[in-house]
C-alpha cells in the first residue's frame, strides 16, 4: 500500500498518525491504542482543555507540539505536521454545553478556524482525515434512537454556535472526499465518558462524581427522565480506528455512542452508590441554571447500527464499568492534587 494516499488506513509500525487534541479525554486515549499497535504519534494540542499528564512523556516513538491549530503563527507548522502523516485525526475543539452557551463566539470561530487550517493542510498534502463532529448537531433530541439521516437542527440560540460549526466543517469533509477525492470521515460522538474526563467541562458524569466525592449535591436538570447513552472512552478510540479503516463510511456521517439509555436522574442514584457516599441529590431547571436563552435536549441516545454492520464495532464495557473507571481516576487524581 502507498501509505500516503491509501483509500483506507492500515495501523502498524509503519504508520504515522497525527492527533490534534491529543493531550485530551478521547485524543490521550486514541493515542494510547496507536501506539500499542506500533504507530508513531505527533499530538499536537494548546492544553486549553487537556494535560500533559494525559500522555506518555517520553515514549520514544510520541511527539508533542503545543500550539493551537488554526492560529495563523502555526499554519506553516500544522501543515508541515500534516505532510508528514500518514492519518490525520482532527479532534481539537472547544467543548462542553457549557462553554459553548456561555462564550458562543470563542467556541463557534475556535472550532471553523482549526477546522479550517487542518482541512485546508489534508487537501494540499492529500492525506485522510478523520473528523469528529458531535451528536449535537441533532439538535434537541428525539424521542426514539437517532440515526445519521436525521436532520442537522441548528437555530440561533448560543448552545447551538458549537453545533453549527461542527456541521459547517462536517461540510469541509465532505468537500474533500467527494470534490478532492480525499478518503476522509466524519464521526459524530454522542455522550463519552470514562478515565481522564475534566469535571470542570460541566460534562455531566465527571461533574456527578465530583460531587459525589466531595460529598456535595449532584444537581439533576430539569425532570432528571432525559436519557442518555454513555460510551465508554476505551469503545469510542477502538471505533475511530475502526471508522478510519473503513472504505464505505467516507464522506458520510457515523453515529458513535452507548447502548445503554439511562435517565439522568438515575445516573446520579448510580454514581451515589458507585461511590458508597451518602451525597444529595437535588433537582434544577436547566434554565435556573444556564438562563431563559438555554436550550433545552431531552432524550438523545444514538443508533449506531451502521457503524456496527460496517465494521463489526459494537460498545465492549458497561455504563457501570464507565462510571466505576471515572470514579477510580477522579479518586487517584485527588490523591495525587
Ligand atoms: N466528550 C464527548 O462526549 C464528546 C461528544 C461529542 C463530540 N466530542 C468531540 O470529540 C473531540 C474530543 O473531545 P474530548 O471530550 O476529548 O475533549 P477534550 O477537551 O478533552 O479534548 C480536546 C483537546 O483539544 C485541545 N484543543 C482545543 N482547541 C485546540 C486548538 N485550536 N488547537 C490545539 N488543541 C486544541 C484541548 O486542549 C483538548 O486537549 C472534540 O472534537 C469534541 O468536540 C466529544
Amino acid at each position: 500500500m502507498d501509505n500516503h494516499s491509501p483509500d483506507v488506513v492500515e495501523f502498524g509500525p509503519r504508520t504515522h498518525a497525527l492527533v490534534t487534541g491529543g493531550a485530551g479525554f478521547l485524543g490521550s486515549a486514541l493515542v494510547d491504542l496507536l501506539l500499542d499497535r506500533n504507530c508513531s504519534v505527533t499530538v499536537i494540542d494548546d492544553l486549553s482543555n487537556g494535560s500533559l499528564r494525559n500522555l506518555p512523556v517520553g515514549n520514544p516513538r510520541l511527539t508533542i507540539r503545543t500550539f493551537r491549530v488554526g492560529s495563523p503563527a502555526f499554519n506553516a507548522a500544522v501543515h508541515d505536521e500534516v505532510g508528514l502523516a500518514d492519518a490525520v485525526f482532527h479532534l481539537a475543539s472547544p467543548i462542553g454545553v457549557q462553554l459553548a452557551h456561555t462564550e458562543r463566539f470563542a467556541v463557534t470561530s475556535g472550532i471553523l478556524e482549526s477546522g479550517c487550517a487542518i482541512v485546508e493542510a489534508c487537501r494540499l498534502h492529500r492525506r485522510p482525515l478523520l473528523y469528529t463532529s458531535s451528536s449535537e448537531v441533532y439538535g434537541s433530541g428525539r424521542d426514539r434512537p437517532i440515526t445519521e439521516s436525521d436532520p442537522v437542527v441548528t437555530d440561533l440560540r448560543p448552545r447551538w454556535g458549537y453545533a453549527a460549526a461542527k456541521a459547517a466543517v462536517e461540510h469541509l469533509i465532505a468537500g474533500l472526499f467527494f470534490d478532492f477525492g480525499i478518503p476522509a470521515w466524519i464521526v459524530r460522538p454522542f455522550n463519552m465518558a470514562g478515565p481522564r474526563q475534566r469535571s470542570a467541562t460541566g460534562l455531566v458524569l465527571p461533574v456527578f462524581v465530583n460531587s459525589a466525592l466531595r460529598g456535595e449535591p449532584l444537581v439533576v436538570h430539569d425532570d432528571g427522565e432525559q436519557r442518555r447513552a454513555f460510551l465508554h472512552v476505551t469503545d469510542a478510540a477502538e471505533g475511530l480506528l475502526l471508522v478510519m479503516q473503513c472504505r464505505s463510511l467516507r464522506g458520510r456521517p457515523v453515529n458513535l455512542g452507548g447502548s445503554e439509555a439511562v435517565q439522568i436522574g438515575n445516573l446520579a442514584r448510580m454514581v451515589v452508590e458507585a461511590t458508597n457516599t451518602n451525597a444529595p441529590i437535588v433537582m434544577k431547571s436547566s434554565n435556573a441554571v444556564y438562563g431563559e436563552k438555554f436550550a433545552v435536549t431531552h432524550d438523545r441516545v444514538p443508533d449506531t447500527s451502521l457503524l456496527s454492520t460496517m465494521t463489526g464495532w459494537r460498545p465492549l464495557r458497561s455504563t457501570r464499568q464507565t462510571i466505576a473507571d471515572c470514579i477510580e481516576h477522579m479518586r487517584t487524581e485527588r490523591v495525587m492534587a
